[in-house]
């Protein structure tokens, strides 16, 4: 669904509580590119107990890290064979507490990436469903007996082959909605459930503070498996999972798991609806406490860049839904897609520092929990990866495998897959400019970007006006600044064509925030009723102002107290 075709009513409802995870600031580490300290080429928790200072010193509240259990690591860790065992790369139990516990002691909550909407097929419990029809853990997932003929069309996200894998063993197909490597879990089964919050209180047992729920919306799936028209996979989210029964096992969830720990929970996605996501995370639901939705991705896919006007519509539209009630995350980036610079920004040597700022500003100023991805902070950059053989990612190659099968350009589709591939955002983080960027003494698992020579982390330090050091400022003052939490937004001249401009209102405190997409000084024009105060942050020494104008320079983000 294209995020204009949004057109149903928001349901609003009265509730303003507060709670630490609105207030927070969230940053995501994909742990196998974070910080190398054994020389195997891979991120471990060791690394990331060596970089809690930096960690501290970025002012961010959580930590979401990727999959890091025991798995075949088919999709990177999305595959669990062992939901409560640590991966060896990634280190011990031990060092997962020391980690954890390091966290907690810097201010720091953490939340776990829990993959529940399939494991992986050397799961035990897999491994035991395949073996015959008649075993216990047969119902665990998804089966279709051979002898009722072929399953009914299902597409699978990263297989082109479909969603149905036969399996000789028994002579019946299981269901995979990612990889054939990831069958899908029967959420239907109550011993099911019963199994995954045994898994989720184990860790909170730990002391994590919140999960975060992947590919969560497809756990509930229409299991009758009736034909569905030609081409609904168009529409995947739609017909592929959100089934009412979604919201029982959440609520469930939420009262075995959630409310006794007193966790919070994030799904990823929200549905195709407004009325979806509010059924998700509505405070007076007990199921989920935060959702992010695609919209802001859906718009970026393109070479030829994405339009600033459909940009501020979906921001627009999705705050406008959740004014009231419900809470959503802000994010620009993750795991999932290419770097956000690439995207949003400008990778031109003279632009790239402003529009990385620019779009921190953009994070870091809206209404809804921010979340950064690591190596953001410091403006990373795609890499370039034009040879389908570099590529390990599963997901790149079932798109390729795809894209050859229905006989598509493939010099055009590798320019595609070069710019949005998820590889982008996998590289090695930029610590220094010394070889492999001070992540590994080995060879990294992933070739380090070229440009850590003059994107990493202590050349940055050492600028007070570095990508970085303009992070932190905003960083410092969205803590500082309830305003800029809870505060009511509201988006001015919305047909601008290059300067996103907003405010937000929390009582009698007002701040603008304007903010310039484009590589051009532009100008926009306030009402008179507009008048400017103190200027709380720039990243630019200068600030063309007079008689109600204001001129941005390229890129130029500037967030300043409006006067009553
Ligand atoms: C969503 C995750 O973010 C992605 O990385 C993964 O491949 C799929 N879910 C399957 O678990």
């Amino acid at each position: 669904m294209k995020p204009n075709d949004r057109n149903d009513t928001p349901v609003i409802l009265e509730k303003d509580a507060k709670a630490w995870w609105k207030e927070g600031v969230l940053y995501q580490i994909y742990p196998q590119s974070f910080k190398d300290t054994t020389g195997d080429g891979f991120g471990d928790f060791q690394g990331v107990i060596q970089k809690l200072d930096y960690l501290e010193s970025l002012g961010i509240t959580m930590v979401w890290m990727n999959p890091f259990f025991g798995s075949p690591l088919v999709d990177n860790g999305y595959d669990v064979s062992n939901y409560t065992a640590i991966h060896p790369r990634y280190g011990t139990m031990e060092d997962f507490q020391e980690m954890l516990d390091g966290l907690h002691c810097r201010g720091i909550k953490f939340v776990l990436d829990v993959v529940v909407n399939h494991s992986s097929n050397e799961h035990p419990w897999f491994q035991q469903s395949r073996s015959s029809r008649d075993n216990p853990y047969r119902d665990y997932y998804h089966w279709w007996p051979a002898e009722n003929g072929t399953p009914p069309f299902r597409d699978s996200i990263f297989d082109p082959e479909g969603a149905w894998q036969f399996d000789q063993q028994t002579n019946a197909y299981y269901l995979h909605y990612f990889a054939k490597e990831q069958p899908d879990l029967n959420w239907e089964n109550p011993k099911v459930r019963q199994e995954i919050y045994a898994i989720m209180k184990f860790w909170a047992e730990k002391g994590v503070d919140g999960f975060r729920m992947d590919a969560f919306q497809y756990a509930s799936k229409d299991t009758t498996f009736p034909e569905w028209p030609k081409g609904h996979e168009k529409e995947y989210d739609k017909w592929y999972g959100m089934r009412p029964q979604l919201h029982d096992y959440l609520k469930e969830m939420y009262t075995e798991v959630i409310e006794p720990y007193d966790l919070f929970a994030v799904a990823e996605g929200a549905g195709t609806s407004f009325k979806d996501a509010h059924d998700l995370v509505d405070a007076d639901r007990n199921e989920l406490q935060v959702a992010y939705h695609f919209d802001c991705r859906d718009i970026s896919k393109d070479l030829e860049g994405y339009q600033l006007s459909e940009f501020k519509a979906v921001f627009t539209k999705w705050d406008a839904a959740f004014k009231n009630n419900g809470w959503l995350a802000i994010y620009l980036s993750n795991h999932d897609v290419a770097r956000l610079i690439d995207r949003y920004g400008n990778t031109d040597a003279a632009f790239r520092t402003p529009s990385a700022q620019m779009l921190n500003t953009f994070l870091l100023s809206m209404r809804g929990t921010p979340y950064t991805y690591y190596g953001d902070e410091l403006g990373m950059t795609n890499i370039d990866m034009p040879k389908i053989e570099e590529y390990v990612d599963v997901s790149a190659i079932g798109d390729y495998n795809r894209a050859k099968a229905e006989g598509e350009d493939m010099d055009q589709f590798m320019k595609k897959l070069n710019f949005n591939s998820r590889e982008n955002a996998r590289t090695p983080m930029q610590w220094d400019s010394t070889k492999n960027g001070g992540f590994t003494e080995g060879k990294p698992w992933r070739k380090v970007n070229d440009n850590h020579q003059t994107i990493n982390v202590v050349a940055q330090n050492k600028d007070p006006k570095s990508i970085l050091n303009h992070f932190r400022k905003m960083v410092k003052l969205r803590k500082d600044n309830p305003v800029l939490v809870y505060g009511q937004y509201q988006i001015l001249q919305e047909r601008h064509s290059e300067i996103y401009a907003y405010t937000r209102t929390l009582d009698q405190q007002q701040v603008l925030v304007l903010l310039n997409f484009s590589k051009k000084q532009a100008t926009i024009t306030l009402e008179e009723t507009i008048k400017t105060g103190t200027l709380w942050i720039n990243n630019y020494d200068r600030l063309d102002a007079k008689e109600g104008q204001i001129t941005l320079q390229p890129y130029q983000a500037i967030i300043c107290e409006l006067i009553n």
